[in-house]
């Protein structure tokens, strides 16, 4: 699979756009901002930032997230960077698709939704996962949410701490939940009306309308750990 290519026909408008942005902010007395397709970002912010709102849904390595629900970053860049197209264009590929992501797709699967990060913060994304998405190298310090994934099933009764994790990596870029501190905003807020620990089991195990079923990404401990984590975290 490679979705950089098949996708490519659409950037040149897309940098046609971009560029035009750009003017009308030179216009306004923002210069920098023109360079914007050098990886001028901060990759320490864009690395918090991709944790936090970009991991849910992508797998990418150096990050330690394992979202499933868009294209793994990883596989999507390794053959252009064997190909040997530079940094720059895959922060201005990068740039492109936080602006201008399938938000609706054909197919009803679920899309991107555009502009989750904005300005500074999403030059910083696109810098950071233009300088490590397919580089193949270790990830960098496992983030503590790594360590946890290997969690050995305690019986029926999950490990709140963690789901927790589960929650954050998995969750949290479509569910609010206060606890958890995610915004995620595609499907309902979890706080509103604290679902039991049968029901996240069910939605999470066979997914519902734009919900995906995780029951092939996570193992059985883990989904029996985020329903007890978000059964007992919701609505406090
Ligand atoms: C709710 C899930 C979701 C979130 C959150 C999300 N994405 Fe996506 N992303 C997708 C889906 C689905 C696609 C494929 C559809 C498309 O191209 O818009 C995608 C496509 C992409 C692609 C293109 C990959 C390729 O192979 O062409 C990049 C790059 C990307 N996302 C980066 C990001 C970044 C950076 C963030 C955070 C700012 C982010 N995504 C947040 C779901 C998501
Ligand atoms: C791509 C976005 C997305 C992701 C990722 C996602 N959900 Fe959902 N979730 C939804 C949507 C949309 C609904 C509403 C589905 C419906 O009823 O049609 C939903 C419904 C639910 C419900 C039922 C809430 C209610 O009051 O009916 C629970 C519980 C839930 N999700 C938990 C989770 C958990 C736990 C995870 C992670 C393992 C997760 N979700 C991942 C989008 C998502």
């Amino acid at each position: 699979m490679t979705p950089i290519v098949s996708r490519s026909h659409r950037l040149p408008m897309a940098i046609a756009l971009v560029s035009l942005a750009a003017l009308v902010l030179l216009g306004a007395g923002c210069g920098e901002t023109v360079g914007y397709t050098e990886a001028t970002g901060d990759k320490t912010n864009g690395k918090t930032l991709f944790t936090a709102k970009c991991g849910s849904c992508h797998t990418l390595a150096d990050a330690g997230t394992a979202g499933a629900i868009g294209p793994n970053l990883d596989d999507a860049f390794a053959e252009s960077r064997r190909n040997g197209l530079g940094e720059s264009t895959f922060v201005q590929v990068v740039r492109d698709q936080i602006a201008y992501s399938i938000e609706e797709t054909s197919t009803g699967a679920p899309g991107m939704p555009a502009d989750i990060v904005t300005g500074q913060d999403a030059i910083d994304v696109s810098t950071y996962v233009a300088s490590v998405a397919g580089t193949g190298k270790a990830p960098t310090p496992a983030p503590p949410q790594t360590t946890t994934t290997s969690v050995e099933p305690s019986g029926d009764v999950g490990d709140a701490a963690a789901g927790k994790v589960v929650f954050t990596n998995g969750c949290g870029g479509c569910h609010t939940l206060g606890d958890a501190g995610t915004t995620g905003a595609i499907g309902p807020n979890l706080d509103d009306r604290p679902p039991s620990s049968e029901l996240v089991t069910e939605r999470v195990t066979n997914g519902q309308g734009a919900m995906p079923s995780f029951s092939a990404t996570l193992t059985a401990a883990q989904i029996a750990d985020v329903s007890a984590y978000v059964s007992s975290a919701a609505g406090k």
